[in-house]
């Protein structure tokens, strides 16, 4: 059983997996780091060179060789993918969906250097993540509104404890 975490860019997705592994016990793994680490690209550089296309088979790559218990963050845009959306709605895992209001969300990406945040303006992100909200709902079998991190933590051990 894998714990996946999936949501937007900025749902605090890494900084929260990585509390919540601490708590439960377990290994946490940022799936953008190691697409880094394996192609030992930054993930800007792995854009600009192949691709977004090429990306998303990198994280099939990863969902698919790295299944032990552990807590995931996945890319913002991992459920774009419908192989990667099959992998992670696996029954045996649980997957929350962390789904903070878009003001939250857009304050805390604006400065980032993300390659999909370069030259779109506000209302082009906020179709991007309107587009991708059903997908995420597809994956979810838990979703946390808009809530502080504590909470959320708090809220994903018991759903956790519970599985
Ligand atoms: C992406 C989100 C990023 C990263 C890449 C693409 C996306 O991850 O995977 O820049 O398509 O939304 P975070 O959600 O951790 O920022």
């Amino acid at each position: 059983m894998s714990l996946y975490l999936i949501g937007f860019m900025g749902c605090g997705k890494s900084s929260i997996g990585k509390e919540v592994a601490k708590k439960l016990g377990l290994s946490f793994h940022d799936i953008d780091e190691i697409v880094e680490q394996e192609s030992r690209k930054t993930i800007e550089q792995i854009f600009e060179k192949w691709g977004e296309y090429r990306f998303r088979l990198m994280e099939t790559e990863i969902l698919t060789n790295w299944r032990d218990e552990a807590v995931y963050a996945t890319g913002g845009g991992i459920v774009v993918s419908a192989v990667n959306r099959e992998i992670i709605k696996d029954p045996s895992n649980v997957v929350v969906w962390i789904d903070p209001t878009w003001d939250v969300l857009y304050k805390r990406i604006q400065q980032s250097t993300r390659p999909l945040l370069i030259d779109r303006s506000e209302a082009d992100l906020k179709k991007l993540w309107e587009a991708r909200e059903p997908l995420y709902k597809e994956c979810a079998n838990h979703i946390i509104k808009d809530a502080k991190p504590e909470f959320i933590i708090d809220q994903i051990l018991k759903i956790y404890k519970k599985k």
